[in-house]
């Protein structure tokens, strides 16, 4: 008990002396091996090659309230998407902008007058692509498409295709979801955000099949982030708030494409109600123990987005039952 005590004193003196990261602190400033802050938010995380690679949206600049919106309409210019590396998912090195905005191109969708969130990346085997789905918006948030980049390697550069309105429907919030066979499932918040909707992408990801399904009917949630454990599959979500926190909820079923049960809050302990004031955006499962993933969320800083802090907790799987718990500071076990 004593050596590992004196060993994990050891490790985060070292960790001090070398500007590491040895632990993960939910909601304080996470500086990348540069020492600079993460610029990553409503970001996912795409494994490859036993490197983990990062994206997110890129918030820099004033945030300013886009009049006569009748909500909290908050917003920074578009900044485009991040790109980071990391092997132990503490230490984060800046591979640099895998999307670029563009400026002053009001017809373009990835214009710092536009909305770019949620980026999400997968790689497809038979291409050799990684392509990226986004959430491409106006500044009033009425034009609700998903926009799809792609490039040769990880870190980009990502280069923009266009954007849709999936099969027609609006879409806002969304993530992918390789499933094990390959195949990619696109999950977007739709019909003004009163219902989920999980589209199949087609083999090379850069559309979409006529493959659909609507679930949690008229449950208003936002902000999906799914996973699979033990041949089910998950989905966390966030209710209706902008960028205040509420209460997340999971719902699972048996198959990709089959009914989507909501089950309730994952969080417990203090402020469970309030998801620990943040916003689920992404669940990594972890290696070494089947039963443990990460939740990634975000806690928005609404008058001042760019301040906006990560929020990654610990999800255990306790009788196939997603719960996650306040650690104020914690190490994710990557394991091989
Ligand atoms: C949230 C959404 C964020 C952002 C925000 C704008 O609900 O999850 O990604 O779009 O609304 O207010």
């Amino acid at each position: 008990m004593r050596i590992l005590v004196l060993s994990l004193f050891l490790i985060a003196f070292l960790g001090i002396v070398k500007g590491q990261e040895n632990f993960i602190k939910p909601g304080e400033v996470w500086k990348d091996i540069d020492g600079k802050p993460i610029n990553a938010h409503g970001a996912g995380i795409m494994e490859h090659k036993g490197t983990y690679y990062l994206y997110g949206e890129i918030k820099e600049g004033n945030t300013w309230l886009v009049p006569d919106q009748g909500w909290e309409c908050y917003r920074v210019p578009a900044g485009g998407v991040s790109c980071y590396s990391s092997k132990d998912l503490l230490n984060w090195k800046y591979e640099g902008v895998a999307l670029a905005a563009t400026t002053n191109d009001p017809t373009s969708d990835i214009d710092t007058g536009k909305v770019i969130e949620r980026p999400k990346v997968v790689y497809n085997k038979s291409t050799g692509k990684f392509v990226m789905w986004m959430h491409i918006d106006s500044k009033d948030y009425s034009y609700a498409r998903s926009g799809v980049a792609v490039s040769d390697s990880p870190n980009g550069p990502f280069v923009y295709i266009n954007s849709i309105r999936p099969n027609g429907n609006m879409a806002r919030d969304m993530t992918l979801f390789q499933d094990d066979d390959g195949k990619v499932y696109h999950f977007y918040s739709s019909e003004e955000n009163s219902t989920m909707h999980m589209s199949l992408l087609t083999d090379d990801y850069l559309s979409h099949t006529k493959t659909e399904k609507r679930i949690l009917i008229n449950q208003s949630r936002e902000s999906p982030a799914v996973f699979k454990y033990n041949k089910k599959y998950y989905v966390i979500t966030s209710g209706t708030t902008g960028w205040s926190p509420n209460p997340a909820s999971y719902a699972v079923a048996d198959s990709v494409l089959g009914e989507w049960t909501n089950l309730g809050n994952p969080c417990i302990g203090n402020d469970a109600d309030k998801t620990f004031h943040s916003q689920s955006t992404y669940v990594l499962p972890l290696k070494n123990n089947k039963n443990s993933f990460v939740y990634l969320g975000d806690r928005w800083n609404k008058l001042d987005l760019k301040d906006s802090r990560i929020v990654w907790l610990p999800l255990e799987m306790k009788d196939g039952k997603p719960e996650i718990n306040w650690k104020a500071s914690w190490i994710p076990i990557t394991g091989k």
